[in-house]
């Protein structure tokens, strides 16, 4: 698994990023809850004109509805009816909503979230998304968990972005904090932990970083550096294809084998 070592030499020249940046990319962006990922998946693709899919935001819709209908979101006969909701009316306005991040919610994502079933309903949604973006874009940003794993195991760049528990749990508490006022340090610390082990253990797609994702730790960075990071490791690896390519055009053929008269 690759650990990127940023160097500053490996930032394109400001008038050779535009080309660098206009091939049409599937990036991925994985991670543990509050790890910044969903943060970063947006700001990326607002960088460079791309759709983006919040994927937790399937596992959360489906979680929701299940809740709403009185369902146990630990079986699936419970969690079916909602999943059949949910398909047919998935729109960007439910995705974005407020309703699906309350830790009710959040708890009930990771448990429907460890059902085959569902991961397998939502998967060709998501594998469309990633091929036809919506929308005139062309590229793609989705964030997850095994995006870079099972749903775009092909895809052109995979991040796996981590933080440490106890930074994940400041940052969410922060944001929990503004919107609820009965929110404790400890619970979020305590249910994200849970969540972790639930999300990293259970036997489908758990989380996990692919072979060829680039490890970036964002303890002690805020969302601009992050993202400043992520795009150093996309102009620098186009950099190196480019080199590669340059170099094998301006390798001289190989020379003609000699044949015996
Ligand atoms: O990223 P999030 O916290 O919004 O995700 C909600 C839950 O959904 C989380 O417990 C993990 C699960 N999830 C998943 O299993 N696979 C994904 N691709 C995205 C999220």
């Amino acid at each position: 698994m690759p650990i990127v070592n940023f160097r500053k030499t490996d930032f394109l020249p400001a008038q050779e990023q535009g080309s660098a940046l206009q091939k049409k990319l599937v990036i991925t962006v994985d991670g543990p809850a509050a790890s910044g990922k969903g943060t970063l998946a947006k700001k990326l693709a607002e960088r460079l004109g791309y759709a983006y899919l919040d994927t937790g935001a399937l596992y959360r819709a489906v979680a929701m509805a299940t809740l709403e209908i009185g369902g146990d979101p630990n079986y699936f006969q419970d969690v079916q009816p909602a999943l059949d909701i949910i398909k047919r009316n998935l729109t960007p306005e439910l995705l974005a909503s407020a309703a699906l991040r309350t830790p009710e919610v959040s708890d009930a994502a990771s448990k429907v979230a460890a059902i085959p079933e569902v991961r397998q309903a939502l998967l060709d949604y998501q594998r469309e998304f990633a091929e036809n973006p919506p929308g005139l874009v062309g590229g793609a940003v989705l964030d997850g968990r095994d995006i870079g794993t099972v749903v775009c195991p092909d895809a052109d760049i995979k991040f796996f972005i981590t933080a440490s528990v106890e930074e994940r749990a400041k940052r969410r508490y922060t944001e929990l904090s503004e919107r609820h006022d009965d929110v404790t340090f400890e619970r979020v610390l305590g249910d994200l932990k849970a969540r972790d082990l639930r999300d990293a253990t259970r036997a489908v797609a758990p989380t996990l970083a692919a072979e060829d994702a680039y490890i970036l730790d964002t303890t002690g960075l805020n969302p601009s550096e992050t993202l400043e990071e992520a795009i150093a490791v996309i102009r620098s690896r186009f950099l190196s294809e480019t080199n590669d390519n340059a170099l094998a055009a301006a390798k001289p053929p190989a020379p003609a084998q000699k044949t015996a008269l």
